[in-house]
């Protein structure tokens, strides 16, 4: 009969066996033994048809299962942790409502929140063991925790406790959960929930601003009743279906891949507004959803992205470093901060001209007739990247929002700013493009011109991001 010598495995053989070997509790050779023995039998085959759990094994190391279907098929993973706050029951049901999805979920239960609902509901509900302890002798064998923050498409926190806002800001690492937190790469969710004092103390202001500057999205909290009796205000966590969907629109976008994984992308977006005095303004009518779309796909085909916004009613996009400014002015020296970068994609509607002199009080009707106004250019943020000597993106992207002789401007802009694309798209009144949901763009590239089809402003850009990534890939620009 013939033998079999585990020294002469190859290492990456051996590591897995010795793995699995102490996971078990057995020796390298019993444990080799075993396999042998069940793969013979075809134990796994059985056990899996019955739907029985395999042995013991290191669940964070494991592919996670694929999701049947739903909107979140295509195996989405979130990892949910579930802070210590009363709502904790509540994430029993969003764990419910993200698998209805499709979703594969894992749990993480801090210390407290297992004061509230236990690692066996959360589990059970998940498909898969929750996890609770940093020191796990089984799983962190192979450092289960840096695992379970990479092997995830989404972190989702829900109840994030004002304690956990606070770990996270201060990039504490303690326990799994926020071990978790600071090890991830992925995109994070917070869905907090605390008294309302709790939520509007100065000590949780600071860590949620530092938190959304960091490019950590936020879902809720509520107003309304608190588990507190005689308590309301500010504090409730969002509701699951709300939490979900936002996951949804997430991971919905996401298509899979991520292509851009380990680019930084810098994304400008929205009008800017420029002050005639400290109430009034020059601004445009560009609401920014193109561009908030542009860094959303962006951040979930893989890429660091900064989403530097002039003022608009949009949330942050998921997973995004979104810094807000008002001018021109400050747009540029936010991108300038926000550099280097490997693509930079201006979207958003930049005001050619401010006022050369905002006054510091409030112009009166009185003041004697009508004012003159006096203009001045604003500097070209566009023109400024793309002409740079040296840190110039590799991808320099332009938009050009125009109301007639569209692909002769864009192509006069693509020359005169040095920029390596134009997004350009018609912006007159009887398009609806400014402020609508939808867009019908041209790709004018030194190589021509592309007609894309009417599409939603999901879908261009979703399709710019395929692009972007192709031209990374080495393609042709
Ligand atoms: C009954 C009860 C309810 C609580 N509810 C909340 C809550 O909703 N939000 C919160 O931030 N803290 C709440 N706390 C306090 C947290 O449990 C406490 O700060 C804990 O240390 C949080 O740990 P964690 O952030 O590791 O989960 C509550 C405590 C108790 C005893």
């Amino acid at each position: 009969m013939a033998s079999l010598t585990i020294r002469k495995l190859d290492d990456a053989l051996k590591q897995r066996l010795r793995l699995r070997a102490a996971q078990n509790g057995r020796s390298m050779e019993d444990e080799a033994r075993t396999i042998l023995r069940s793969a013979a039998a075809g134990a796994d085959v059985r056990a899996e048809a019955a739907g029985k759990p395999r042995a013991r094994r290191n669940a964070a190391a494991q592919p996670a299962p694929t999701p049947s279907g739903g909107p979140l098929a295509d195996a989405k993973r979130v990892l949910l942790i579930i802070g210590g706050g009363i709502a904790a029951y509540k994430s029993l049901d969003l764990v419910r409502r993200l698998k209805e999805r499709g979703a594969t979920v894992r749990c993480v239960l801090t210390r407290a929140a297992q004061e509230f609902i236990t690692p066996l509901a959360a589990g059970a509900l998940a498909g898969s063991r929750a996890f609770t302890d940093l020191f796990d002798a089984t799983t962190e064998l192979d450092v289960g925790h840096i695992r379970l923050a990479r092997e995830t498409d989404l972190v989702v926190v829900a109840p994030a406790t004002a304690d956990l806002l606070a770990k996270m800001a201060g990039g504490h690492a303690d326990d799994l959960a926020s071990a978790v937190l600071l090890a991830t790469d992925r995109p994070v969710l917070i869905a907090p929930a605390m008294n309302p004092h709790m939520w509007q103390h100065a000590a949780t202001r600071r860590n949620l601003a530092h938190l959304v500057a960091d490019g950590i999205a936020v879902v809720g909290p509520n107003a309304g009743e608190m588990a507190e009796a005689g308590e309301a205000g500010t504090g409730r966590m969002a509701e699951p279906l709300e939490i979900a969907a936002v996951v949804e629109q997430f991971l919905g976008t996401a298509g899979g891949e991520r292509t851009l994984a380990g680019k930084r992308v810098i994304v400008t977006s929205g009008p800017t507004h420029e002050p005639i005095d400290p109430v009034r303004y020059i601004a445009n009518r560009s609401s920014g959803k193109q561009g908030h779309a542009i860094a959303a796909a962006a951040a979930a085909a893989g890429a660091e992205v900064t989403l530097v916004s002039g003022p608009v009613n949009l949330p942050d996009p998921i997973g995004v470093k979104t810094i807000k400014v008002e001018t021109a002015q400050d747009m540029l020296a936010a991108v300038s901060k926000a550099l280097p970068a490997d693509v930079g994609v201006f979207a958003a509607a930049v005001a050619d001209w401010r006022v050369d002199k905002p006054t510091a009080r409030k112009i009166k009707k009185q003041d004697g007739g009508t004012p003159k106004l006096g203009l001045i250019e604003n500097p070209d943020i566009l023109a400024s990247v793309a002409r740079k000597a040296t840190g110039r993106p590799r991808l320099v992207i332009g938009f050009a929002a125009e109301t007639d002789r569209i692909i002769e401007h864009a192509r006069e802009k693509l020359a005169r700013k040095g920029c390596d694309w134009i997004v350009a798209n018609d912006v007159s009144p009887a398009s609806g493009v400014m402020g609508g949901d939808r867009n019908t763009v041209q790709l004018v590239t030194e190589h021509g011109v592309e007609s894309w089809p009417p599409q939603s402003k999901d879908e261009v850009a979703r399709a710019l991001v395929a692009r972007i990534a192709a031209a990374l890939a080495g393609a042709s620009r």
